[in-house]
């Protein structure tokens, strides 16, 4: 079977990609997911901008705590997977868009109580991570959040050592069910402190190389 056939099989459901995601990050994806979305979601009508939704887990949850999303992905296939997934058990109302994060500057400035990126920074160039980065901030209201997850680099020492040999299998894996490589962003928070905003809260998990950061817009 070729890769690509293999990434078209793996991605049938989102049953599959999500136990791809399970092995990637060694089951702590359920976690991150979890923790991302009581991070985001303060009270049930929360507006909420996910960008990269993929095949929803995250949607999901916000939708179970009440909230209002807006939920962006580049993937049509994504969209796809994630509607399926969400329609059945959702509260709050979605709106589905199949669009770049590149293309946020269309959605309205100040409007969101939180915005999300799960696990889709370190898919984009350094370039396009500030640019996102910046954009999004714009997107939300006072007081409103940024929470950013996602594969980081290690601290130096044996820790990045141990995700540097762990990279190996797990890039071909990578490889085999999405079909694209990404790579750790080096330095999250200071990524997210370039907007402007300031760091509320930071938590990590496989050695420090898997990192949900909270910042906010001041009130
Ligand atoms: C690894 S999946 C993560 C999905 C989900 N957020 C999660 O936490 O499980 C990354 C998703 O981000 C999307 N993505 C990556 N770069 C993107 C971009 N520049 N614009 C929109 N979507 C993007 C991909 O299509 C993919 O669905």
């Amino acid at each position: 079977m070729s890769s690509l056939a293999l990434m078209r099989w793996l991605e049938g459901t989102p049953e599959r990609y999500d136990a791809g995601m399970r092995a990637l990050t060694l089951g702590r994806v359920a976690m991150l997911h979890a923790a991302v979305a009581e991070a985001s979601v303060r009270e049930p009508g929360d507006r909420v901008l996910e960008i990269g939704c993929g095949t929803g887990a995250v949607t999901q949850r916000l939708c179970a705590r009440g909230a209002r999303v807006t939920a962006i992905d580049q993937a049509p296939e994504m969209i796809e997977q994630a509607m399926a997934r969400v329609r059945p058990s959702h509260a709050g109302p979605v709106t589905w868009l199949e669009q770049t994060a590149s293309e946020i500057d269309r959605l309205p400035a100040g409007e969101f109580d939180a915005v999300v990126l799960s696990l889709c920074l370190s898919d984009m160039s350094p370039g396009e991570r500030s640019w996102v980065l910046k954009r999004a901030t714009e997107r939300l209201a006072p007081g409103g959040r940024l929470i950013a997850a996602d594969e980081v680099r290690a601290p130096a020492g044996w820790r990045r050592a141990a995700q540097v040999l762990w990279r190996i299998p797990q890039a071909a894996i990578g490889w085999l069910l999405v079909g694209s490589l990404s790579r750790p962003v080096p330095n999250l928070c200071d990524e997210i402190r370039a907007t402007g905003l300031p760091i509320r809260s930071q938590t990590c998990w496989l050695l420090g190389s898997l990192q949900l950061v909270v910042a906010q817009r001041a009130a």
